[in-house]
C-alpha cells in the first residue's frame, strides 16, 4: 500500500508530466527516437529538424524542415499525418528524391523516429502559441485549442472499395484527366517542362512524370487515391475531394495506372500546344505563408548565417585595419 502511494506520488511529481504540449509525455524525451534520428537522419534533416543538415545541399529536392508540422504525405482528412503515415514515409522513403527508404531499420526505431519527427513541430508550434499567450493575444485556453487544431491528425479519409475499370469508366477517366491534370502533367503523363513551381518551403519541385510511375507516396491504388483525394499539402498538386466524386477519383487512379502501363494515353503531343500551356500556366515560383509573407527558401535560410558571419567578420577586419592605420600615423 505504502509503495503504491509512493509510486503514485512520484509519478505526479515527474517534471513535465502535466506538460500540456504533449498528449504523451514520453514523446520528445524518447531516447530511442533521438538516437536513431541522429544516426540516420541528422545529416540531411539537421539536429534541430530544420532541414539544414550538413548534406542537405546534396539533394535535388531539399530535406523537409520538421518544425512547421506540414507534410506532403498523409491519409487523414486534415492532412496532418497519423503516426502510421509518418512511419510509412520512413519505411518507403520518397522515391525519386534524396529521401531514402529506411524499412530495414528495426520496427521499434521506425516508430520512435516517427514520434521524434513530430516532436519538432509540437515544440515549435507550442513555443509560438506560448509567446502569443505571454503577449496577451491569446488566452491559454485558446492556445490549447489552437495547438490541438494544428497538431491532431484527423480521421482517416474515406475510401470506398475499388470499382472495376470498364470501357465506360476508361473513357470517363481519360476525359477528366485531360480536363484536370494535363495542364501540369501533360496529355500523356509527361510533365510540362519549365512550369516553375515551388513547395511551401520555397523548394523547387516539378509536376511528377506520371509515365515513370515513381511516386513519392507510393503507387498502389490506395496510395494514389489518397494523393488525388487530398493533394500534396504545400505543393501545387491540388486535392480533388470537392471537384470529383469518389467514383470519379477511382477512375482517375485507374487512368494514372493506365498511363504507367501503356506509357501515355496515345494523345497527340504537339510542341506548340505544350509551349502555349507552359506560357498560360500559373506561376508557382513564389509561395506565401499564412501571414502572406513570402516563404524564406532553403538557399536563403542556408546562406543567411554565412552572409551574416561573413559580413560581420569583414566589418571587424576593416575596423581593426583602419584602427591600425590611424595608430601608425
Ligand atoms: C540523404 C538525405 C536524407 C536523409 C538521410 C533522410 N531524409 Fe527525409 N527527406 C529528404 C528529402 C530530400 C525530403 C523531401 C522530399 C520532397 O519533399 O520531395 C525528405 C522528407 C522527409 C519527410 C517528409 C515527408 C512528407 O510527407 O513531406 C519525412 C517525415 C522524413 N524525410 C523523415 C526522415 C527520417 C525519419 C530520416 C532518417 C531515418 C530521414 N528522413 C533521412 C532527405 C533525407
Ligand atoms: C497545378 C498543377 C497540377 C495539377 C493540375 C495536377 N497536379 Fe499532380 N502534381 C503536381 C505537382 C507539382 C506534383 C509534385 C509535388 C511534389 O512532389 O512536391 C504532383 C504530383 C502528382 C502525383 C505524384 C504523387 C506522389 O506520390 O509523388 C500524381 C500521381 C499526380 N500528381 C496526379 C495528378 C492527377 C491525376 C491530376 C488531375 C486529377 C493532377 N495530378 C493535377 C501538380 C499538379
Amino acid at each position: 500500500m505504502f509503495i503504491c502511494t509512493l509510486v503514485l506520488a512520484t509519478g505526479a511529481m515527474v517534471p513535465g508530466a502535466q506538460d500540456s504540449t504533449l498528449a504523451d509525455p514520453t514523446t520528445h524525451r524518447d531516447d530511442l527516437g533521438r538516437r536513431a534520428f541522429l544516426r540516420y537522419c541528422r545529416e540531411c534533416h539537421g539536429e534541430e529538424g530544420d532541414g539544414l543538415g550538413k548534406f542537405s545541399y546534396t539533394t535535388g529536392e531539399r530535406p523537409r524542415s520538421f518544425q512547421s508540422g506540414r507534410f506532403k504525405l498523409a491519409t487523414t482528412e486534415n492532412a496532418i499525418p497519423s503516426d502510421h503515415d509518418l512511419e510509412e514515409t520512413i519505411r518507403r522513403g520518397m522515391p525519386g528524391t534524396g529521401m531514402s527508404a529506411w524499412g530495414q531499420a528495426p520496427e521499434a526505431e521506425i516508430e520512435a523516429m516517427a514520434r521524434y519527427v513530430r516532436s519538432f513541430s509540437l515544440d515549435a508550434i507550442r513555443g509560438e502559441l506560448d509567446r502569443e499567450v505571454a503577449a496577451g493575444t491569446l488566452t491559454s485556453a485558446e492556445a490549447d485549442a489552437e495547438f490541438a487544431r494544428q497538431t491532431t491528425p484527423g480521421p482517416p479519409i474515406p475510401m470506398p472499395p475499388e470499382p472495376p475499370f470498364d470501357e465506360e469508366r476508361r473513357a470517363r477517366g481519360e476525359r477528366i484527366y485531360l480536363e484536370a491534370c494535363a495542364s501540369c502533367h501533360g496529355p500523356n503523363g509527361r510533365r510540362l517542362r519549365n512550369v516553375p513551381m515551388a513547395d511551401f518551403e520555397g523548394n523547387h519541385t516539378l509536376p511528377t512524370n506520371i509515365v515513370g510511375g515513381v511516386f513519392k507516396g507510393g503507387n498502389s491504388s490506395a496510395d494514389i487515391y489518397g494523393r488525388l483525394y487530398l493533394g500534396m499539402d504545400g505543393t501545387a498538386m491540388p486535392g480533388y475531394r470537392e471537384a470529383y466524386s469518389p467514383d470519379e477519383i477511382w477512375d482517375l487512379v485507374h487512368t494514372v495506372q493506365r498511363i504507367i502501363a501503356e506509357d501515355g494515353l496515345g494523345q497527340p503531343e504537339d510542341e506548340a500546344a505544350m509551349a502555349a500551356a507552359v506560357a498560360a500556366a500559373e506561376d508557382y515560383s513564389s509561395f506565401f505563408d499564412e501571414r502572406g509573407d513570402e516563404v524564406v527558401t532553403y538557399e536563403e535560410r542556408r546562406t543567411s548565417p554565412i552572409l551574416l558571419w561573413g559580413g560581420g567578420a569583414l566589418l571587424l577586419l576593416v575596423l581593426v585595419g583602419s584602427a591600425l592605420l590611424t595608430s601608425r600615423r
